[in-house]
């Protein structure tokens, strides 16, 4: 696939501000009661269906991936951003962090139990988000 030009403005933009961006928003969830609620809920719904792995799809530093995984879910987090999926290994070793584009996942059809896109999509343009 080719990459957009938004990607890779998208991406330089948060390897730029990747480690400000963790220390704002180690976990963009807590301290947002309807926001953890949303989480929770979600997590409740693919433990359920119990159909496979989450993805978390432009995870970021990694909180959100960390939090579903805190609630039983067998999560992994996909970013563009270099710089904050090295972060996000730093900051929680034993989850898996994959860099890459959602718009181009190396993941087989009907593999995943659910996917998360936590203010991720917003950098996707309107075409693309199908
Ligand atoms: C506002 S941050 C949200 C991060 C995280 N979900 C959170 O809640 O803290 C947006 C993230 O989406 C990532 N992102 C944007 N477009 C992406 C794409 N096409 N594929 C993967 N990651 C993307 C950025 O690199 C950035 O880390």
């Amino acid at each position: 696939m080719i990459e957009s030009s938004s990607l890779h403005t998208t991406r330089a933009a948060y390897d730029a501000v990747a480690t400000l961006y963790a220390e704002l928003f180690r976990d963009s969830v807590e301290g947002h009661p309807l926001d953890r609620a949303l989480v929770t809920a979600f997590a409740e719904f693919v433990r359920a269906a119990d159909a496979g792995p989450v993805a978390d799809l432009g995870c970021g530093p990694g909180g959100v991936t960390a939090r579903l995984a805190s609630l039983g879910v067998a999560a992994f987090g996909v970013d563009a951003s270099p710089a904050m999926i090295e972060l996000a290994r730093q900051e929680y070793p034993d989850l898996r962090f994959d860099e890459g584009s959602m718009l181009a996942l190396d993941i087989g059809d009907g593999t995943l139990g659910g996917v998360l896109a936590w203010y991720s999509i917003i950098h996707t343009p309107p075409e693309d988000r199908r």
